[in-house]
Order: C-alpha cells, then structure tokens, then sequence
C-alpha cells in the first residue's frame, strides 16, 4: 500500500531501456527542455499526451485538466501557457479533446459533481447556445459533437489571449491547433481549426459552430 512496486520497477526498466538506446539521453535532456509543441488535453487516463503520439520526453510541453478547458481566469493553465510560450517559444499549442468525453457528457446529463460543474461552466454555455441544433441527435452524437464544439471554443479562447496575442503582435511563430482523439481507434483527427496569426483569428468569428 505504501510503496507502489509495480511502478517503480516499471520506471526502472524504462530508464535502462531508454539508456539503452541513447547513453546520453537523460543526461542531455537533464540540462535543457527544448519542446516545440504545447499540449493541452483532458486528464482521462486513457489519452496520455506523449504516448499517443509517439513522442519521447523532452518533446512536448503539457497540461491536462478535464475537458481540455482554457479559461484565462485559471491561473494555473494560464502560467503553463505563458511559460510555453513566452519562455520555452513552442511553435504549436495543441488543443486536444477526445470523444466520449466524461466532463462533456456531465454537461448534457445536467449530473452534479460540485466544483467539477463550476470548471464545466464554460462548456455548459457552449452547450446551451448549440442545444436547439443538437436536438434530435442520438446521446452519443450529441456528446461527441459537444467535444468538437468545446475543442473549437477552447482554440477561440486560448487565441484571444493577451499572451498569445502578443506573441503574435511581436512576428512569434505560434500556431493554435484543434484536434479530436478517438477512444474507440486510438486516431487523432484534425478539426482544422488552425490559427496562426491575428488576420486568420477575425476570420474565425463564430467558430463554435463551425465544423
Ligand atoms: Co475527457
């Protein structure tokens, strides 16, 4: 109960693994993280962040909160944002929802789960403004078209903040992506929704319910 064995010992044979295949990997990665992409997803346990997409460590700056929620109020997401950007210079923030999303689902169903239905307030307006159109959709379908909906707003959300505007108003190369994680195949789809700059922003006026 105390000591997590099977863990540790898991961690033990990756790291000679790891050694294994590159001596001075954790050396070299121990002096300097140079990620290029930020990646901002939900905390299920079953879309780990570097895993599924290949990447080592080193690679990818994270943050994961349930429903992949940017909220410039949080201070928490808002340092790990400023930090990546500001300090750290990723090219890429990606925001990352997946289908069946249970943050997303506790919205439609109206269930209370206390603070859980504070943080989801942002997505149950979302929710709200979009209900009309999702009302003879199947539960299923109206959830994972909620997680589309709610990747979107979040790359709307994140772009119009001051750190990312202003990275933008001093030429940085920093591009906002809107991606979708399928439980179900384990694939990342692309929602388009990409924006790198301020001119494709004003473009995206409304992109909530864009698809
Ligand atoms: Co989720």
């Amino acid at each position: 109960m105390r000591v997590l064995k099977n863990l540790l010992e898991n961690n033990r044979k990756w790291a000679e693994k790891v050694k294994k295949l590159d001596p001075g990997f954790f050396l070299s990665l121990s002096k300097k993280q140079n990620p290029e992409y930020l990646w901002i997803g939900c905390s299920d346990s079953r879309v780990p962040a570097n895993e599924i997409v290949n990447m080592p460590p080193g690679t990818m700056f994270v943050h994961r909160n349930i429903a992949n929620i940017v909220n410039e109020d949080d201070l928490n997401c808002r340092s790990v944002i400023q930090y990546a950007v500001e300090v750290l210079k990723v090219k890429h923030i990606i925001i990352c929802g997946h289908y069946g999303c249970g943050g997303i689902q506790a919205v439609i169903d109206g269930s209370g789960y206390g603070a859980i239905d504070v943080w989801l307030q942002n997505v149950n307006e979302l929710y709200h403004k979009h209900k009309t159109a999702m009302g003879a959709l199947q539960e299923k379908d109206k959830i994972n078209l909620l997680c589309e909906l709610n990747v979107t707003g979040q790359v709307a959300n994140i772009c119009r903040m001051t750190i990312v505007q202003s990275a933008w108003d001093k030429g940085q190369k920093l591009a906002v992506h809107g991606w979708i994680y399928n439980l179900e195949d384990g694939l990342l789809k692309d929602l388009n929704v990409c924006v790198a700059n301020k001119e494709e922003m004003s473009k995206m006026q409304g992109i909530e319910g864009r698809r």
